[in-house]
């Protein structure tokens, strides 16, 4: 029996994200974290627990076969690994902070500073790339408490919330790179690993377009269907169904989360009545 090994992050910003989504695609896994590695009674796949870092590596080392990190960690790493798919969750930068008592008053402000990071390759080529010489200071955690230690001037680090930076009196004055989550694999799977591995994918991706999408149900005179077809995109077109009451149907249809606003406003104008929106649990495209 093949298995695909994937590694996900342990604990920190991907971790529980990714979690879900496994479990959102019918895939039950044995006691979870507190171990290194969960097995699936359910699916051919092996989740290894690591810190989020270290993940490149241990896929281009074949450890795992496949990962969910961010893509920040992935350029930082260097590793050649293939971006299977763009996941478009965590999304998060990475940024200059400064103690926000400092008065930052652009990149020249860095030029002989000490910048704690966890990612100096990226750091080292910004610095290059805008004529700044600074002295970075490699650190594998906690890079946020390095200022106030007085191990470093400011950092450099990945900003989501931007909670760690305020709970650490800083603040972001620079972003020198936009990040999201991806599934990367090791080159060259074999063929039963990658048959895994688009399986799984096809799994990911509809729990995800169930996400981002809707089904929307409502009442419309006949007169007006026209019209509220026309602001409904739809898979293919909307489902149309007599009502009891004479002279009005029913209309059903899918938006996606970042038209349904717009739209909705546009269906009430067009006089749709009792719409009700309704969550997908999978999504087949
Ligand atoms: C990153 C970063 C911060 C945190 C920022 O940690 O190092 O600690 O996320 O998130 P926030 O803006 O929402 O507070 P990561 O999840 O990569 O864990 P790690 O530092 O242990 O690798
Ligand atoms: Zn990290």
């Amino acid at each position: 029996m093949h298995t695909l090994k994937i590694a996900l992050q342990k604990s920190g910003r991907l971790s529980e994200i990714s979690q879900e989504l496994i479990t959102e695609a019918g895939i039950s896994l044995t006691n979870g974290k507190r171990t290194l590695i969960a097995h699936s009674s359910t699916f051919p796949l092996k989740v290894l627990y690591l810190r989020d870092d270290d993940i490149p590596q241990y896929v281009a080392d074949g450890v795992a076969n496949a990962g969910i990190i961010g893509e920040d960690v992935l350029r930082e790493s260097e590793y050649p690994l293939e971006v299977v798919y763009r996941l478009g969750f965590s999304r998060c930068h990475l940024s200059i902070a400064v103690p926000k008592e400092q008065n930052y008053n652009g990149l020249k402000w860095l030029s002989g500073k000490r910048i704690a990071t966890s990612f100096p390759k990226i750091l080292r080529t910004f610095l290059a790339e805008n004529q700044i010489s600074a002295e970075i200071h490699f650190l594998n955690g906690s890079v946020e408490i390095a200022p106030a230690i007085g191990l470093a001037d400011c950092i450099f680090d990945i900003v989501s919330s931007g909670s760690t930076l305020i709970s650490n009196g800083l603040k972001e004055v620079e972003t020198v790179m936009q990040s999201e989550a991806v599934l990367v694999a090791a080159p060259g799977l074999s063929d039963e690993k990658r048959a895994i591995l688009d399986n799984f994918l096809f799994r990911i991706k509809s729990v995800l377009a169930a996400r981002n999408n809707k089904y929307i149900l409502l009442n419309a005179p006949n007169d007006k269907l026209d019209e509220i077809c026309r602001a409904l995109p739809g898979m293919k077109s909307p489902t149309i169904m007599p009502l009891a009451l004479e002279g009005w149907s029913s209309v059903h249809s899918v938006l996606s989360e970042n038209e349904f606003w717009g739209i909705i406003n546009q269906l009430k104008e067009a006089g749709a009545q009792g719409i009700l929106v309704i969550p997908i649990e999978k999504m087949i495209l």
